[in-house]
Order: structure tokens, then sequence, then C-alpha cells
């Protein structure tokens, strides 16, 4: 088989892990649970980037596909799981066909609009970096997308071939803002295969097309209920930072984000609102009064149910953005 790594290459530059410490750390799992891996280790953890490559490296590594490169295959044994009784086999096999947790299992993005910003969802569906297949099988890809109330206005399905690229203008359907207040909308995306393949490069991403500038940010699942931080800058005049919540839940939720009432407090002023069910809300934060320009202040994010949230910052005149996600770690 074709050589894939080097024992010795990194493949988490955040951890700086060898492919030889992942398949040593395979190795002393009791059984094939990638999740587990990644918070025993912190692989892929961080910036997240690694993780497709992780995913691919995982499933060689279980099936004896992993070769690195002086020849050893890497096959990991997991006759340990074996000795798990019949009984709790059972029931994780119940639990991945019908988890007992609620989980929303598409992508999430948010979708602005205005005479000065549209929305673009990206989907590429390119080889994986380390890897011998070379021509991918089609995704077909939906995105679904809502205004802020959780009204569906437009739903797609698109085929992504092998080296394509999607370039969807989600705010197309989006009816823009008022003044120079962006409308705020969201997405869901589903990929799917017509048959069992390698997944590839298809990672989705969406990108904030301001007149001024442009930012955009990879989809991510759902977030849980309960307490989310973010850091923000004090650019009052300079900056707008606004929070993007989308409700993934089948039912209002409300959500708080709050910020300390003075320079150093702890206590904090929240924002609080009901998102409707598939609705998304967008909070407007300012810093707490006697912040030093350019001082990092708290942002906290209180939801009662599950949720995706995005920190976006804009210019004054709200026609250059950047967002990103809340960090896991
Ligand atoms: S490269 Fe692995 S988490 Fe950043």
């Amino acid at each position: 088989m074709k050589p894939v790594l080097d024992d010795n290459q990194i493949i988490c530059t955040c951890v700086e892990a060898t492919r030889a410490d992942f398949v040593e750390a395979v190795r002393e799992l009791d059984e094939p649970d990638f999740e587990r891996l990644l918070t025993r280790t912190g692989l892929g953890m961080k910036c997240t980037a690694c993780r497709l490559d992780l995913e691919l490296l995982f499933t060689q590594t279980y099936q004896g596909r992993s070769v690195s490169g002086n020849g050893d295959a890497a096959k990991v044994n997991f006759r340990e799981a074996e000795r798990i009784p019949l009984h709790r086999r059972i029931l994780r096999a119940i639990d991945r066909v019908a988890p007992k947790v609620n989980f929303m299992t598409a992508q999430l993005g948010i979708v602005l609009s205005s005479p000065d910003v549209s929305t673009r969802v990206l989907v590429s569906n390119d080889p994986p970096l380390f890897g011998a297949e070379e021509k991918m099988d089609p995704v077909t890809v939906r995105v679904v997308v809502r205004d802020a109330s959780g009204k569906k206005i437009a739903d797609e399905k698109k085929k992504v071939g092998s080296g394509e690229l999607l370039n969807f203008d989600a705010s197309a359907a989006l009816p823009p803002g008022d003044g120079n207040r962006p409308a705020i909308g969201s997405f869901e995306l589903y990929r799917s295969w017509a048959r069992p393949t390698v997944r590839g490069t298809t990672r989705p991403q969406f990108v904030l097309v301001g007149s001024g500038g442009t930012g955009g940010v990879h989809t991510q699942a759902a977030n849980g209920r309960g307490t989310q931080w973010y850091s923000a800058f004090a650019r009052s005049g300079e900056e707008h930072t606004l929070i993007a919540v989308r409700n993934c839940e089948r039912r209002p939720i409300d959500v708080a984000v709050g910020r300390p009432e003075s320079c150093g407090s702890d206590t904090f002023i929240d924002d609080a609102v009901t998102i409707p069910t598939h609705g998304t809300h967008l909070f407007e934060v300012t810093p707490p009064p006697g912040s030093d320009a350019d001082s990092i202040f708290p942002l906290r994010l209180n939801a009662s149910g599950l949720n995706k949230n995005f920190i976006v910052i804009s210019n004054p005149g709200m026609t250059s953005f950047s967002v990103d996600h809340i960090s896991e770690s």
C-alpha cells in the first residue's frame, strides 16, 4: 500500500503530535471511539483544522489501512471492546440509531443581507490532504435558509462533483435590513453521498461579503444549552460587536447576552430575548463604561436550549465584517 504518512510527521500542530503519537493514543483506547480519543488527547480540539485528517487516519488505523513511511501497517486490535457486557453493547447500538440527547446533525451558519452585504455558502469536494484517493464521489448538498423568525425562505439541493465548488448565495432570498443594519437569518446545510466513501475536504464555509471587506468561517454543529463566553475588544465608535444566535430547538428558547456593568465588575448586564423555533437574533454589545480603548472585556451567553452562535465584528458603516465561532477550549 502507498505510504500515507511518515511516523514523525506532525498531524496536529496545535498539540505538536506526530502520527506515531496518534497511533499510540488509538492503541490505548478500549474501543474505537473517535470523540473519546480527541477529548482524552486534546488532538483536534483547538483550531480544529486537522480534524478531517485525524478522522481519516483514525478510520485507516482502525481498519489496518494506515501505513507509515517504513511500510509498517498500524493495525489496532480492539478485542478489549469484546469484553464489554452484551447488554451494554446493545444499549450503545440503540443509542447510535436513536440518541437520547436532542441533537441537530445539520451544519449551521448565519446569513446577513443588506445592500452592502451578502452571504455566500461554499462547499468544495477535494481529496483529503493525506491519502491515495484522487477522484471524490459526488456529494449532494442541501441548503435550507431561514429568516429571523425561523420561517423557511429557500431550500436548494445541489450536486458537487469531484474537484468542484458550490458557491451559493444564501442571502438572495432574505430581504435586506432597514437602514444600515443588515437583516439576519440562518442556514442549515446537509451533505449526503450515494454510498459509503471518504468525505474529503467538504467542510462547508460561509462568507459575509461586504462592500468594504469580507470575512468567513466554517460551519459547525449546534452548541449545547448553558453558558458560553467570548472575549471582545472595547472599540466604541470604531467597531460594532455583534453576537448572532440561532435557535436549534423545535421550541422557542431564552437567550441572554451580557457584559460587565462597568469595567472590571463581576456584575453583568444582560440583553435577554426569546428566540422563536429555528429563528435567529443579532445582539449588539457595547463595551462596559470606563473601558480603555482596545482593552478586552468578557461576554457571557446563556441559552436555555441548543443553539449556534457566532461573533461578528463590523465597521461602523456595516460594510466590512469578520466572523468567528466560540472556542471549544
Ligand atoms: S492543528 Fe490540530 S487542533 Fe489545530
